[in-house]
């Protein structure tokens, strides 16, 4: 979508991986999805760097509001759990100069029951304007295929009307392709929605992380050429931090989410994300393949057997003459893996030659020619990432 905005791809936290529906809130719940928690989120970025390292949307998933509008018919939050209301938390967030995320869903309910969008399109779309919201994510649960291509345009329509820059997450494609089972038209996506689902959610555990590589590296030639500023392919939240990932499993699902330039929207406890994994999330080499300004998703290539091997090109930084690149190479099997890589084959040009970086060790640790050959070994369960900039 041409609206001026996630020009790279949008980077923040959103509840629903980890908090999911998160309404019971007994004491002592860690999962309870409130004021304080979406204020905590917001307090962690602006204090522990990660404003500074580009994580900016705070978004408030499903099960926010009250199961009725008011007597205007505008949708409400959940009194106990936002006493304050939503304007209150959009102001909040905004004083940290952060930028704030809400969600909705095109049918009369969203997935877990709550009011939706469906006859209330303009007015909901002014309510989360005047409630300051930056990003909206819009589900498509239980509506035919005829009012999903309807009402992602027409919301769509409504939030431009309203004049406020709010990025707009769809659901679309994926509710086509897995609950209509039609191939989605990523063109008419592409032009109405800043981002999209293409795959089942993501659950907060390792098998379920892999699978979303997995059907990423397997099915990009559907989506990949629909990718770039503006218009990205979304392939759900990171886990990293929930605690169920290894620090191995949390540099596979980081390195490939980067290559892939795609949305970094963690999902986890802020307060339990380990000193290794904050080192993780705010390692700008890795940050900077992400968020590229080309936008390339990265496609897989085979060069090492049982390992899936990523390159993708990158706008070469200022003062370089020529582009510079990443590689990842993912071993999904429990053994170590040896191969290597010959860079004759990419016709890279950069007469001098490239440094090399290993971004997870920070080291610039090799430099080569465009015709030479890189020795890689990769061990069991783990990833590779090398950038090569011109020398
Ligand atoms: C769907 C979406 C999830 C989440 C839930 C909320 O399953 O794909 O990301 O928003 O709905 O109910």
């Amino acid at each position: 979508l041409e609206n001026g905005l996630a020009r790279t791809p949008p980077m923040g936290w959103m509840s629903w991986g980890y908090y999911m529906c998160g309404t019971k809130c007994e004491p002592g719940d860690d999962k309870c999805l409130d004021e304080s928690l979406i204020m905590s989120v917001a307090d962690a970025f602006y204090n522990e760097g990660y404003q500074e390292a580009g994580y900016e949307y705070i978004i408030i998933d499903d099960c926010w509001s009250e199961m009725q509008r008011d007597e205007r018919g505008r949708l409400v939050a959940d009194k106990k759990r936002f006493p304050r209301g939503m304007k209150f938390l959009g102001d909040y967030i905004h004083s940290k100069g952060l930028k704030f995320g809400m969600y909705t869903n095109v049918a009369p309910v969203t997935c877990m029951q709550y009011p939706g969008s469906y006859s209330y399109l303009k007015k909901d779309a002014d309510t989360f304007a005047e409630w300051g919201v930056d990003y909206l994510k819009v589900d498509g649960c239980f509506v035919s295929e005829e009012i999903l291509n309807e009402s992602y345009i027409k919301l769509g329509k409504h939030l431009n009307n309203t004049g406020r820059p709010i990025v707009f997450s769809c659901s679309w494609p994926y509710y086509i392709q897995y609950i209509i089972n039609k191939s989605p038209d990523y063109v008419q996506v592409a032009k109405y929605c800043n981002l999209w689902r293409n795959f089942h959610d993501i659950q907060t555990t390792w098998p379920s992380a892999r699978g979303v590589l997995q059907y990423y590296e397997s099915n990009y030639q559907l989506f990949s050429k629909y990718h770039g500023p503006g218009h990205w392919n979304d392939p759900d939240m990171l886990i990293i931090g929930t605690g169920a990932l290894t620090h191995s499993q949390s540099r596979i699902q980081l390195a490939v989410m980067a290559m892939l330039s795609a949305p970094l929207l963690l999902s986890c406890n802020m307060k339990r994300i380990t000193p290794y994994e904050k080192q993780l999330l705010q390692n700008m080499d890795l940050i900077a393949i992400a968020q590229d300004p080309l936008g390339i998703m990265a496609e897989p290539y085979d060069v090492i057997p049982g390992i899936s091997s990523w390159m993708k090109p990158h706008l070469p930084r200022k003062g370089d003459l020529y582009p510079s690149y990443s590689f990842a190479f993912v071993n999904l099997n429990k053994n170590d893996a040896h191969g290597y890589i010959d860079l004759k084959r990419f016709s890279f040009n950069a007469t001098d030659g490239y440094t090399v970086l290993d971004v997870f060790t920070g080291q610039y640790f090799l430099n080569v020619t465009p015709t030479d050959r890189i020795e890689v070994t990769v061990k069991g369960e783990d990833v590779t990432l090398y950038s090569l900039f011109p020398l």
